[in-house]
């Protein structure tokens, strides 16, 4: 059992912590945001992420997960501070590390005041350009702290799959520059028993981007190959499979539809590019992969006009806000990047999202209308758009789309029942799909 300190409460922060704590650890969380430590200790979670409630209710009641707003109190005791906080991406591209350095910084000032003796591991698992883990020594030492070790460990945590990625990961990455502190992290992990790989710094750090950059570009390539199985009368669902079970493709990551989103994909691939081009390289195929993405959401547009005619003054039932299903995040959603382009084709669009319409209504406000359910999106409108992939949408019973004043349906997902919807006599096109 390690005693660890978790700095920065969002997705990764608090997964991470509660999976700690669920693999016996003793942790200390550290947010400046008081209501967000407040509620952590009264057991609640603070971000939507299926499967959380209960193992931090467990591990707040124990006191093995405790949160704190104060650096030297969360500190005090542990062998291992996990930076876990946002590195946003600027207007050109470059990655904010000012919480990073920030956090650096706290950490070697709470190290150098505290008095347990031994070694303290810093670790890395926000996503950080290759380099930036080893440049924080200096920041560390500065603040007087003396023996530490640095290690990156990233995460590969899908949001609404976060907590069964922490305990059942494909891997897990240890950079560290020396091997003890390597050894140590990896013994947190001793319960897994997952493959462990420990690499230096740097490649541990790019191994996150590269993944990212790959899965962009393997969405991109899917999206392209829609785009032009289109053009051929061909499914793109059923190309993908066949792809799909070739052991060298794979079959994930090859779902179609009107874009990725999310916090992610497009900030890291999008980070990468610029860290890349400021070394003298420009990665081409990586760029192209954004370039798609970026057109990807006006696929939907395009699909609803051929059915449609003009949009201008059509009512649009949008099925789905959030970036994918089981999350309520809408940062980089194509589907509300295809909302702000119905609008502005004169549309009147009703959405409807089971998690994410609060968030929806931060971003897009009274440009759109906001149903309580699907079937009261659907009611009256003159077309649907599928959006996001929630299995529930595929339950819509085929009456409530009867409610339409016309049965015309557009899909970025793979997720109706197309037989059924063929059967009943609807006007259909999906993204990489024969219509009917
Ligand atoms: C992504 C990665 O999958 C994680 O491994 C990584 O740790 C995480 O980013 C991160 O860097 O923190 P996430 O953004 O939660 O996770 O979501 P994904 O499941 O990767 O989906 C991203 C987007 O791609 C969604 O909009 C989804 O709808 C879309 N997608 C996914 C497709 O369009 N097609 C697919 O076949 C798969």
């Amino acid at each position: 059992m390690a005693s660890i300190c978790v700095i920065g409460t969002g997705y990764v922060g608090l997964v991470s912590a509660v999976c700690f704590a669920s693999l016996s650890h003793m942790v200390s969380c550290v947010d400046l945001d008081e209501r967000k430590v407040r509620r952590i200790n009264s057991g609640k979670p603070t971000i939507y992420e299926p499967g959380i409630e209960k193992p931090l209710a467990w591990a707040a009641r124990k006191r093995r997960l405790v949160a704190s707003t104060d650096y030297s109190d969360a500190m005090r005791d542990a062998d291992f501070s996990f930076i876990c906080v946002g590195t946003p991406s600027r207007e050109d591209g470059s990655t904010d590390l000012s919480y990073v350095h920030k956090c650096a910084s706290s950490i070697g000032w709470a190290l150098a005041k505290r008095k347990k003796p031994g070694r303290h591991v810093v670790v890395m698992k926000s996503t950080v350009p290759p380099g930036t883990t080893e440049s924080l020594e200096p920041a560390i030492r500065r603040e007087g702290a003396k023996d530490f070790g640095l290690c990156m460990n990233p995460e590969f945590l899908r949001e609404g799959n976060a907590m069964h990625d922490f305990m059942k990961p494909d891997r897990i990455v240890v950079g560290a520059a020396k091997q003890r502190d390597a050894d140590a992290v990896a013994k947190l992990y001793s319960r897994i028993n997952k493959p462990l790989l420990k690499t230096d710094l740097r490649t541990a750090e790019m191994i996150k981007y590269a993944s990212n950059a790959f899965l962009a570009t393997k969405i991109s390539f899917a999206n392209e190959l829609a785009n032009m199985c289109e053009k051929f009368g061909v499914d793109v669902y059923g190309v993908a499979d066949g792809m799909g079970h070739d052991r060298r493709i794979g079959r994930g990551f090859l779902n179609a539809g009107a874009g990725f989103g999310g916090s992610c994909l497009k900030k890291d691939s999008g980070s990468l590019l610029h860290e890349t081009r400021l070394r003298g390289f420009d990665a081409k195929i990586l760029r192209a992969a954004m370039d798609t993405n970026d057109k990807q959401p006006y696929r939907m547009v395009e699909l609803l006009r051929s059915l449609l005619g003009s949009l201008a003054g059509k009512r649009i039932a949008l099925l789905g806000l959030a970036f994918k299903d089981n999350t309520d995040d809408i940062r980089d959603s194509a589907a509300i990047r295809v909302a702000k382009a119905l609008v502005q084709e004169g549309a009147a669009v009703v959405a409807y999202d089971p998690q994410a319409t609060a968030n929806a209504k931060r971003e897009l406000g009274g440009t759109i209308a906001y149903a309580p359910s699907a079937a009261k999106a659907l009611r009256g409108a003159d077309a649907c758009a599928l959006c996001t992939e929630w299995p529930i949408f595929a339950k819509i019973p085929i009456s409530s789309f009867r409610k339409m004043k016309h049965f015309v349906v557009v899909e970025g997902r793979d997720i109706l029942d197309k037989a059924a919807l063929r059967k009943a006599g609807a006007k259909y096109s999906g993204i990489g799909r024969r219509g009917f």
